[in-house]
């Protein structure tokens, strides 16, 4: 079933309930995909933690490392999405990463997110490539990008400390050329999503 309409919009100060909210709820649908990171699961995803999280975003996408967004589903805070490592010169290239609260999974929404992140990362912030580091047990991830046309690249071993130890991760990516009308267009014209 479609989830609703999906936007991306800066991250802002306010969002600390809502992001807390979910991600102490999601512990388990969220921990086995994402770096690990000192503290307690409650102490960094506690409302409290999210000022100085909200901060560093900001502070890296004023330096033009990075373009964090919020996901919103019809209006509501629904999980993020980060471009980092932003690399420009003759390389032009980032990272793409994202998660999606799992009260809003399976209606297309990491999809339409991503697909939004790339048209605006290729039309107005100037990069060629991006990428996504997935681990090989992740299938709602890799299917997302699948489908979105990321090929493989290939396979990092031991890449990211993620959950406790290092684990392999599949690298996908997608360029410019690869998307000449936009990803979004091609959403739609495949019947994936439709204009809000
Ligand atoms: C991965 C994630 C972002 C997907 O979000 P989502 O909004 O459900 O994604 P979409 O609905 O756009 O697409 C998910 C696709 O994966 C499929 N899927 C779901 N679980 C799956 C699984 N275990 N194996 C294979 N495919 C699966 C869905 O059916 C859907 O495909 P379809 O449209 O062909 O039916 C979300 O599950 C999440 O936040 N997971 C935890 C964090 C995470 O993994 N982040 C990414 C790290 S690389």
């Amino acid at each position: 079933m479609p989830a609703g309409v999906v936007e991306l919009r800066g991250p802002r100060l306010l969002d600390g309930a809502a992001w807390s909210r979910a991600r102490i709820r999601d512990r388990a649908h969220l921990e086995n995909w994402e770096p690990s990171a000192p503290g307690t699961w409650a102490e960094r995803n506690a409302q409290f933690a999210w000022p100085a999280q909200w901060s560093a975003l900001r502070s890296l996408a004023r330096r033009g490392m990075s373009l964090p967004f919020v996901i919103t589903v019809d209006g509501e805070f629904a999980g993020q999405l980060t471009v980092g490592n932003v690399v420009r010169g003759s390389l032009c290239s980032a990272w793409v990463g994202y998660w999606v609260a799992s009260t809003a999974v399976s209606g297309g929404v990491a999809t339409a997110a991503v697909a939004m992140a790339v048209d605006h990362c290729f039309r107005l912030s100037g990069l060629h490539r991006l990428e996504a580091t997935v681990r090989p047990e992740n299938g709602a991830s890799l299917r997302v990008l699948s489908k979105l046309g990321f090929r493989e690249e290939g396979l990092f071993r031991r890449y990211l400390d993620v959950a406790g130890d290092w684990r392999d991760h599949v690298c996908l990516a997608i360029t410019e050329e690869d998307v000449p009308n936009g990803l979004v267009n091609r959403l739609v014209a495949d019947g994936r999503a439709g204009r809000g």
